[in-house]
């Protein structure tokens, strides 16, 4: 099995003291940070653009920064969020864009790719791309906002790609807790996004042991 990675989605922090809560983050010993940017296009509602990415590079330079582009166009603004120090970005197989040229410029200029399927997608739909990714998300609520129910019907996605590539980095995002993380972990997924379950947390780092110790006595 792959190594587990936990990571904070940066949309459920407190907006009053980012820079606080970034630390915060990564003093949970948590493995990267997730950034949710979107267009009020592609989804429908506004979050974060490059500057919060700056702004997580500067407070915590190690803490990698894994850049989830819930937007139409993702292509026009790949060298400007690498620039401001992406780690990985991760496109949607729905936006419209050549998803296949976008995923290469992304490894190119020297960051991890990934492509991301939403709850209404096919899994087919990524087949194209499996030999050119560095791993995938799958949803597991339709994007938008954070603090919404985990759609367990998303995972069956997940042992399919598990099968298909037991290599493979599969992450999930949306709904996720203590209570759905084992489920997802059982589906065959490594990587676990996790917001307001993650910043509602008193003591954070206390909150990502006991999700990896769940996992481990899995
Ligand atoms: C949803 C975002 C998620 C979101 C997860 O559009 O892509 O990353 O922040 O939030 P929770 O964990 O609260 O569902
Ligand atoms: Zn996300």
């Amino acid at each position: 099995m792959k190594n587990v990675q936990i990571l904070p989605s940066l949309l459920a922090a407190d907006f009053g003291c980012l820079a606080a809560e970034i630390l915060r983050a990564q003093s949970s010993l948590a493995d990267q940070l997730h950034i949710d940017v979107m267009d009020a296009h592609f989804v429908p509602n506004l979050s974060f653009g490059p500057d919060i990415v700056k702004l997580a590079r500067r407070v915590s330079p190690s803490f990698k920064r894994n850049v989830h582009l819930m937007m139409t166009r993702p292509d026009l603004y790949i060298e400007n969020f690498i620039n401001s120090g992406a780690s990985s970005i991760q496109i949607h197989v729905e936006s419209q864009c050549d998803v296949h040229q976008t995923l290469s410029q992304i490894r190119r200029l020297g960051a991890k790719n990934a492509i991301v399927i939403n709850p209404p997608t096919p899994v087919e739909a990524l087949k194209p791309y499996l030999d050119e990714v560095d791993e995938v998300l799958v949803m597991t609520v339709n994007p938008g906002y954070g603090g919404q129910k985990f759609i367990a019907e998303c995972l069956s996605k997940v042992t399919y790609l598990r099968d298909l590539r037991p290599d493979l980095d599969i992450m999930v995002d949306g709904g996720c807790t203590d209570e759905t993380i084992p489920l997802a972990y059982a589906a065959g997924a490594n990587e676990f996004v996790a917001g307001s379950y993650l910043f509602a947390q008193n003591d954070m780092k206390a909150a990502v042991q006991s999700l990896r110790d769940k996992l481990k006595c899995n």
